[in-house]
């Protein structure tokens, strides 16, 4: 363990799993419950605002730090994306000393064998972020079953931005009968309601200020929608970002909520939700919106 100082304040610092289970069984008692905020690191308000609910409703709050390599389907994006683990130790110390920090090495999670397990998530997997990031849900399950199985988690808090993650998360733990509730919790945005994301960091000023395109559109969309088919709409949102040359457009999708199957045609008793990836210069950024 290694104790963080900052203005006098102390925190819990793991970077190995043993002597991390050593402690969480040592301040565990009776039915007091471990809540459990797993990220990458280059901590936003987003990350903050998933570690404050922990911490009200848990009586130990655990996050971890790791960016876990068999996510990624694209070695430039693992390589480039943001290490701030000192900035982040200070943040998480500034809002709260108390809460354990996991930062594992990838020996430590993988133990020599850095792999997926292969899921079936009943084929939520296949669709929008599965479809064109081969192998990165295989790769979040083994990470987040793994980090489950260590810290054993009373509840576990995800952000709504990668919606498609959760409901994989949810399924994986329906499926496995884990003994841990799954909690998601409403997308943080910046000042101009670009998604709060880590892959922000890369964005130049002028890059920051053009994504609020993304939301701009989500929420015509979403407008949009009440009168026009999903593939109205898709065709329209496809339309808007060709005349916009600073970003590709990878997918729009109106998708059902629960099976994140394509609506091909509106059943006012389903829920519905627009998901969106699009590069600007190279950085992929993602955001969904709540259709009904
Ligand atoms: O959402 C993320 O940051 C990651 O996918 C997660 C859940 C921490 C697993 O690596």
């Amino acid at each position: 363990m290694f104790a963080f100082n900052f203005n006098n304040t102390t925190m819990h610092i793991f970077y190995g799993k043993a002597p991390l289970i050593t402690f969480l069984k040592s301040i565990k008692i009776g039915d007091s419950t471990i809540g459990f905020v797993p990220t990458m690191g280059a901590l936003h308000q987003g990350h903050l605002a998933l570690m404050k609910k922990s911490l009200q409703e848990n009586d130990y709050t655990v996050v971890s730090i790791f960016v876990n390599p068999t996510q990624f389907n694209n070695p430039e994006d693992l390589a480039k994306y943001p290490r701030t683990i000192e900035e982040d130790i200070k943040k998480m110390t500034a809002l709260n000393p108390e809460i354990i920090l996991y930062a594992p090495t990838v020996e430590d999670i993988y133990e020599g064998q850095t792999v997926s397990q292969s899921f079936d998530f009943d084929g939520l997997e296949n669709q929008m972020e599965g479809k064109f990031r081969p192998g990165h849900f295989n790769g979040v399950g083994t990470i987040v079953k793994r980090l489950f199985e260590i810290i054993e988690p009373t509840n576990a808090y995800f952000g709504e931005k990668d919606f498609q993650q959760l409901q994989i998360v949810k399924k994986m733990v329906s499926k496995n009968n884990l003994n841990v509730t799954i909690i998601g919790c409403p997308i943080f945005r910046e000042a101009n309601n670009l998604a709060m994301s880590s892959r922000n960091e890369r964005l130049s000023i002028q890059e920051r200020s053009e994504a609020a395109i993304i939301y701009q559109t989500l929420t015509a969309a979403k407008e949009k929608f009440k009168t026009n088919s999903a593939q109205w709409v898709t065709e329209w949102v496809r339309k808007s970002f060709e005349k916009n040359p600073s970003f590709s457009l990878e997918y729009f999708v109106i998708a059902d909520e629960a099976t994140l199957l394509p609506c091909f045609k509106k059943n006012k008793n389903k829920k519905y939700r627009a998901f969106i990836a699009v590069f600007i210069n190279n950085i992929r950024l993602i955001d969904t919106i709540s259709l009904n």
